[in-house]
């Protein structure tokens, strides 16, 4: 009897001490109002990759925030909750409120932070995903309410998405200082209005820029073409673009960082490695500052002074250009032809371009519609008709690019990079090189442009496939590009875009591109076509063919002619994309 009185409770204690602690292990990753955790007591995610708990930054302040942190020695934050209300003292706590909402209260029960759901689910709880994603779930479905990486701080994790639209753009905001998570000066990511790249703004006005994204390389970004490790990709999704990253190797993460200074940095953290190491920064030169030289001017980091004008130009205001204030920028020296009445000025000689080689190109970029112009020669031509056009760009991956006005933050790579074509006098022209080198540059535009183009390409692709393998530097995935997947896009038989074009019916045909002839056609089911038939004498073999094909389909930027598919019939190669009206 006395026995059994004894053991009762004994066992009702042991009873709950096993729940107790099993309850821990199990719900280890998970914060609800059953559970909440208490400074100093933190959640790590399951596969121990990260934790959340309290932080003071650097040990240094009193203040006391809430934050997402790498789970290694190191204190590696990477997203904070209450940033700009910390908390005074160490009695705060994180839990789940009455309403469903995360909360993070003082020892007062005031809420610092909140979740913000606005149509809360009473029941609910928050989890910390092994991709460092802190998420509010609805308990009775698993529904996700809420996630961290909707609302990040100054880091930019594997999987996470930046970008959006114009009334939902996600960025990463700087902390003021190393040890002040408050909402700093600068923020990262993407202008949905403007072609895909990233920008670093200071308040609004832009520090840094990657240069447009090609569907491969940022071509702002010289030395990512030989990593291939860390793969970017733009994500549309119902008219949203993002950009996400991820790294397939398992041994090892990447993510990026925005420090307080504004500079972007690259971090890789090997497993089982105690810290971090900077891989790469978006400040490597005072180049890298957005529109360094102003106006018209070149940036040079090899060259003093690292500003000059371009050829053609001159400083605006010479007093401050020769102070070392360059942010005047150039003006043309003599009027270009098409912008006189008078045509017999320039002796009537037409304007024409000169190339600049390995160059970020400017920022405002207007991409011309694909039909318009598919190759190097087409968009100089259309560049040369328009005289509000005054400096053009053809990337494969991009397409074609005219600039109209002042073109602002260019810089000279000595790799890399792209080639941009800028409008100028003849005569200007005729200073430069003599004119037989003159005479090339031109002839080069309209006649061996698109051949160039393919052998280039060549080069390239046999370049990239040689330095696969090398350290990555915002590094990309060229795996696609070794072996194109073909057989996944759809193909079209012969037959069918015969039906469709009315057996390339000359009143269909569009115009003649640099590889042959593109038709316009409609499907059966009604859809409007373009065919991209490619002459049989064309120099672009099956590699770089596919190579297009596969640039082309994993670019989805909203200004670009989307493609279908191809076909392979008969010696014949055709490349099918969606008809727009231009
Ligand atoms: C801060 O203090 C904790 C606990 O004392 C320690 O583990 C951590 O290494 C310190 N962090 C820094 C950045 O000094
Ligand atoms: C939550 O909403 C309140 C009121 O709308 C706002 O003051 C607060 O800044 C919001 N908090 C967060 C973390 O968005
Ligand atoms: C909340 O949901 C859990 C899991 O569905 C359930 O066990 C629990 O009873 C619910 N609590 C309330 C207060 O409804
Ligand atoms: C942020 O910019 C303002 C001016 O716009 C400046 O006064 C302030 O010092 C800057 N803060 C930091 C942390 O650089
Ligand atoms: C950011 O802008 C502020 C205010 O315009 C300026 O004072 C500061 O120097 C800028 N910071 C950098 C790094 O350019
Ligand atoms: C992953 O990275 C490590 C360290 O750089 C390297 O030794 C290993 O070969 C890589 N694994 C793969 C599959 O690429
Ligand atoms: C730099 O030059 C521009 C004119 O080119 C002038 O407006 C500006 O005040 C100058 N800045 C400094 C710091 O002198
Ligand atoms: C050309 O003529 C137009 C209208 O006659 C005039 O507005 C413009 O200023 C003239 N341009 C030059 C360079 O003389
Ligand atoms: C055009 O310019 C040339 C050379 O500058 C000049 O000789 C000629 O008189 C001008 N003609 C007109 C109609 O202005
Ligand atoms: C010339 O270029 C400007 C600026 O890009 C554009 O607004 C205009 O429509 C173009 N004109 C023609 C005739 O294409």
């Amino acid at each position: 009897m006395l026995k059994l009185t004894l053991l009762k409770p004994l066992l009702l204690l042991f009873a709950l001490f096993f729940l107790q602690s099993c309850s821990l292990c199990t719900a280890a990753d998970t914060i609800s109002i059953a559970h909440p955790i208490k400074d100093p007591e933190e959640i790590v995610s399951s596969g121990q990759t990260f934790k959340l708990g309290f932080f003071s930054p650097g040990n240094i302040s009193d203040n006391r925030y809430v934050g997402v942190m790498m789970n290694i020695p190191s204190q590696t934050v990477i997203w904070v909750a209450n940033r700009d209300r910390p908390l005074r003292d160490s009695s705060g706590f994180v839990t789940v409120s009455e309403d469903g909402n995360l909360v993070v209260m003082n020892g007062q029960k005031q809420i610092l932070w909140s979740s913000n759901v606005s149509f809360p689910i009473a029941n609910s709880s928050a989890q910390l995903l092994d991709s460092g994603d802190l998420v509010l779930r609805e308990n009775s479905n698993g529904r996700i309410l809420w996630g961290s990486f909707q609302i990040p701080t100054d880091s930019f994790l594997q999987d996470m998405r930046l970008g959006g639209n114009t009334n939902n753009n996600i960025k990463l905001t700087s902390w003021r200082s190393p040890t002040d998570p408050s909402v700093g000066n600068f923020s990262f990511g993407i202008d949905p209005l403007r072609m895909p790249e990233f920008f670093i703004w200071n308040g609004s006005k832009p520090y840094w820029r990657s240069g447009p994204w090609n569907g491969n390389v940022y071509i702002g970004v010289p030395g990512m073409s030989s990593g291939y490790q860390n793969r970017f990709e733009l994500v549309n999704d119902k008219g949203s673009v993002f950009f996400t990253h991820s790294f397939f190797n398992d041994s090892a993460s990447m993510y990026y960082v925005l420090s307080s200074s504004g500079i972007l940095l690259e971090n890789i953290l090997y497993k089982g490695s105690a810290n971090s190491k900077i891989t790469w920064t978006s400040l490597r030169s005072e180049c890298d500052v957005y529109g360094k030289c102003g106006p018209f001017g070149i940036c040079d980091p090899q060259h003093k002074p690292i500003c000059t004008c371009l050829r053609g130009f001159e400083p605006t205001d010479k007093e401050e250009w020769d102070k070392g204030n360059w942010t005047g920028g150039c003006s043309r020296k003599a009027m270009l032809q098409c912008n006189m009445n008078n045509s017999s000025v320039h002796n009537g000689k037409p304007d024409g371009f000169l190339k600049f080689d390995n160059v970020k190109v400017p920022d405002f970029a207007d991409l011309v519609e694909f039909l318009k112009a598919n190759t190097e020669e087409q968009c100089g031509n259309l560049c040369m008709q328009n005289c509000s056009c005054v400096a053009y760009s053809y990337n494969r991956g991009i397409g074609c690019m005219h600039w109209s006005n002042g073109i602002i933050d260019i810089q000279q790579f000595s790799f890399d990079g792209a080639d941009l074509y800028i409008r100028l006098t003849f005569s200007e022209l005729d200073h430069v090189k003599g004119k037989r080198k003159q005479k090339a540059v031109v002839a080069s535009i309209v006649s061996i442009g698109s051949v160039f183009i393919a052998i280039s390409a060549y080069f390239v692709w046999k370049c990239l496939t040689k330095y696969r393998g090398k350290a990555s530097r915002m590094g990309v995935l060229l795996d696609n590009i070794d072996q194109p997947k073909i057989e996944e896009l759809p193909l079209y038989s012969f037959e069918t875009l015969t039906k469709a074009t009315g057996n390339f019916d000359l009143k269909n045909k569009l115009g003649e591109g640099g590889f042959g002839p593109v038709y316009k056609g409609r499907l059966l089911n009604g859809q409007e076509i373009a065919v991209k038939r490619l002459s049989s004498s064309s120099t672009q073999g099956i590699k770089e063919l596919t190579n297009e094909v596969v640039l082309i389909s994993k670019l989805q930027h909203r200004n670009l002619v989307r493609l279908l598919g191809c076909c392979f019939e008969r010696e014949e190669k055709m490349l099918i994309y969606e008809f727009t009206e231009v």
